[in-house]
């Protein structure tokens, strides 16, 4: 089994990622770090926690790290995952609580204790791996693979024209990350991808609620409010998950159909802000992130509806 770190802001999709992570049986989660981004930091650290008891995993480590990007205010996104990031469905509090130890730390300390062995994954902005990138900067050569949910290949974004929230949110981090990244260790998989491969259209919405398992439940009802807004904002039929399938490439890179390496920056500020900006001139720099492009959708659903159907892990 796979040994995980996971980063995230957990809203509804985070969620269904951490379900996966926790629940598929092919990984070993060492912590869940949280940090600001669709829901301020403290929502996000409760839905982690919520999260991983559903899944049976009340025992896996959270630790709660950087309320705000690095140098501007946080713009949320409740408007899209609900007030509480889970659709305002009303669950229970959490039972466990969060440990002790600041996100930052624990990113910073437990690769040095396993080096070469743990994979990293990020579903949320970059704050907290950027200011351990500040006091590490090899961190990055530590990881077997760092693994993104970030930005949009295409350039069409979800929060504007052009970029996609986690970068969006804090492009300076994901700057600095992209500045020290080499595409050996560090993949993107984009908004691009989860609106291609990873829409859960009204026929997956309905195995879900077939399926009929806690888990299964959970996944579904927690999306309500972004099958609302999908449907009625954006027009489309289905929304997107774009985490869980950041997280189905880190559990099973063979879903992988397509990918390239590049050369990346974030561009920071105006119309373009958090715009990942692909340089295909001939004279590019050398390519320092892997981009994937294409994801096996049955595959990926597969897993999906496998983990969510199959029993609650026993501790
Ligand atoms: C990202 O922002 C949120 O909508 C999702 O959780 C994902 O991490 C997509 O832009
Ligand atoms: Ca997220």
């Amino acid at each position: 089994m796979r040994p995980l770190i996971i980063d995230t802001d957990t809203g509804s999709d985070d969620a269904v990622a951490l379900v996966l992570a926790a629940a598929s049986g092919l990984a070993d989660v060492r912590a869940v770090t949280t940090v600001a981004g669709n829901v301020p930091l403290e929502t996000g650290t409760r839905n982690a926690l919520i999260s991983l008891e559903t899944a049976g995993r009340p025992d896996i480590p959270v630790h709660a790290g950087c309320p705000r990007p690095m140098t501007r205010a946080l713009s949320s996104a409740q408007h899209v995952h609900g007030q509480d990031g889970m659709g305002d469905i009303g669950l229970p509090d959490p039972v466990t609580v969060p440990r002790g130890a600041h996100a930052v730390d624990v990113l910073l300390s437990l690769p040095r204790r396993l080096p070469g062995e743990l994979t990293l994954v990020t579903l949320a902005p970059l704050t907290n791996i950027a200011a351990a990138l500040l006091r590490d900067p090899a961190l990055l050569t530590r990881f077997r693979h760092v693994y993104c949910m970030a930005g949009a290949a295409d350039m069409a974004g979800n929060v504007s024209p052009t970029a996609e929230f986690n970068v969006w949110a804090d492009p300076e981090a994901a700057r600095v990350l992209t500045q020290a990244a080499t595409p050996d260790k560090v993949t993107w998989i984009g908004w691009d991808v989860s609106r291609r491969d990873a829409v859960m259209t009204p026929a997956d919405q309905r195995r879900l609620e077939e399926i009929g398992t806690p888990l299964a439940s959970f996944a579904h009802r927690i999306n309500r409010t972004v099958a609302d807004w999908a449907r009625d904002v954006t027009g489309l039929a289905g929304y997107d998950l774009p985490d869980p399938v950041a997280m189905a490439v880190a559990l099973k890179p063979d879903l992988v159909t397509e990918q390239e390496e590049a050369h990346v920056d974030i561009a920071l500020d105006g119309l373009t802000r958090g715009q990942m900006v692909i340089d295909r001139r001939r004279t590019a720099p050398p390519p320092n992130l892997t981009l994937v492009r294409r994801v096996h959708e049955a595959g990926f659903k597969r897993l999906l509806f496998d983990t969510v159907a199959a029993p609650l892990p026993r501790l």
